[in-house]
């Protein structure tokens, strides 16, 4: 049967104390919600229908466009929300609807598989994934009868001192027969200890027809709701250790796997090594056997095949094949690396190019600059590209030679083959092969010493 899914994340999350709708918060980089869309859709549902309320215009923005969105204005409970999926989605009488949070960002499509499946006659009129937990509290508990077949769901607040004893609880995540689940939707009322529709009364309502049901046991890892901060940084953890083993099965090294942060959305080559100390955020690429780490925060940015980067920060950037960056180099944005560069220590560059070969080998700041190829910028060489309005641009040919403590004028040129003198400023533009020096003669005063040596005496002897 072609499967329908529907997403609650009309809730406001108050215990995230946080004025981010909950399901917006990141794992791996992602909103939670887009986790479960994702698990939804390797079911191959047809389609996908999210209940909004808190935060609705956000929640709904951070959405696919193929992702469809309602409103429940006031959160009246689950199966309120349900209710209201229903009539966005129109007739679901011939389809499975599969009933999703959007605050289990851990739900993999296997688990929902084992829901939608079996089909054919057999196939229950609801089932629901259930876990057995030492610790049920606040959770929906599962009621079996003496043959073990689910018979309802008895929430927390409503629970007799003999239901709270049970440890199944429920996940919260179903897959109904749609005629069924419209009939049961019918049934509810807000008669309980909330004054809320529950949808967990739809299983209950459903059984007491003679209905099958069927409880699936799953792992409470994978279903656990986020509620608070402490729960997201409890799935980060445990997304971040998926991602991690996911690439190393694909042939990358990694030092220590808690001690990485890759982005859902990067991608690594096999025989790439990450050391202690890398996150990977955004969209970066890591090319074949590049070194990354210790200690490299990179941002939506490409490292080249073989590269070596290490203690540094990259954001928006490329580096390309066979460069070296760091330790403690800035990337900030912008910036290009050609093939065999090398980027030193405490090097800091935005909007600039690097051509292949070239090197900024310690303590400079290149900013909006083109650097040729095979040129070196010598150590603690500036681009003064800022004269307090308005930004301008160094041009720097090939094979030229930046003399240490440069300090580069913008807007300015070096032509070809040219070399500046150590501790220059240089605010003119400089001729292809000429040497350039722009610094004050030196001059020598003679025996400075002796009257250094007058001046201590005749202090000692005042005193
Ligand atoms: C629900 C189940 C409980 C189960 C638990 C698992 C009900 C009545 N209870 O309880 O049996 O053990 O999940 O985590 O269903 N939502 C809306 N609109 C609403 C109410 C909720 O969209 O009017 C959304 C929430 O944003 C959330 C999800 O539905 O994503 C679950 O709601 P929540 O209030 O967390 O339900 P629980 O009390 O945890
Ligand atoms: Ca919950």
């Amino acid at each position: 049967m072609a499967v329908k899914a529907v997403i609650m994340a009309a809730g406001q999350g108050t215990r995230m104390k946080s004025d981010l709708p909950k399901v917006l918060h990141l794992v791996a980089g992602r909103p939670m919600i887009q986790w479960v869309v994702d698990a939804a859709r390797g079911v191959g549902v047809d389609q996908i229908m999210v209940v909004v309320g808190f935060g609705a215009e956000a929640v709904a923005s951070a959405l696919p466009d193929d992702v469809d969105t309602c409103l429940q204005s006031e959160q009246l409970g689950t199966g309120h929300a349900v209710q209201i999926a229903i009539e966005a989605l129109g007739d679901v009488s011939s389809h499975t609807v599969l009933v999703l949070s959007g605050d289990t960002p851990l739900l993999q499509s296997a688990a929902l598989k084992a829901l939608v499946e079996p089909n054919g006659p057999d196939r229950p009129a609801a089932a629901l994934l259930t876990a057995e937990v030492p610790d049920p509290d606040g959770y929906g508990r599962v009621l079996r009868d003496e043959q073990g077949q689910v018979v309802g769901v008895v929430e927390h607040k409503d629970a007799t001192a003999g239901q709270l004893a049970i440890n199944e609880i429920n996940a919260g995540i179903y897959a109904f027969d749609g005629a069924r689940l419209v009939e049961g939707l019918r049934s509810l009322t807000n008669d309980n200890s909330q004054n809320e529709y529950y949808l967990t009364d739809v299983i209950g309502y459903l059984a007491n027809q003679g209905l099958a049901m069927s409880g699936v046991k799953t792992d409470i890892g994978e279903v656990a709701g986020v509620n608070s901060q402490a729960h997201l940084a409890d799935a980060g953890a445990v997304m971040r250790r998926r991602i991690a083993v996911d690439w190393m099965e694909n042939g990358v090294w990694i030092q220590d796997l808690d001690q990485v942060f890759i982005s859902a959305d990067t991608v690594i080559e096999p025989g790439a090594q990450l050391y202690a100390g890398v996150q990977l955020q955004g969209a970066c690429h890591v090319g074949a056997g590049a070194q990354v780490g210790p200690d490299v925060f990179a941002v939506d940015s490409r490292i080249g095949p073989r590269s070596v980067v290490t203690y540094s920060v990259i954001r928006d950037s490329a580096v390309g094949a066979d460069v070296r960056v760091g330790p403690y180099a800035s990337l900030r944005s912008g910036v290009v690396l050609e093939a065999g560069s090398k980027v030193g220590t405490f090097v800091e560059m935005k909007n600039t190019n690097l051509g292949e070969g070239a090197t900024v080998a310690h303590l400079s700041y290149m900013g909006d600059a083109n650097i040729g190829p095979d040129t070196n910028i010598g150590a603690g060489a500036i681009t003064c590209n800022y004269d307090g309005v308005d930004k301008h641009r160094t041009e720097i040919g090939a094979r030229v030679l930046i003399g240490s403590d440069t300090m580069l004028v913008a807007p300015v040129t070096v032509g070809d083959d040219a070399m500046t003198g150590a501790g220059s400023t240089i605010s003119r533009n400089v001729s292809a092969r000429a040497l350039a020096v722009g610094r004050a003669a030196q001059r020598e005063i003679a025996g400075y010493a002796d009257r250094i040596d007058k001046r201590r005496k005749a202090k000692e002897e005042r005193s």
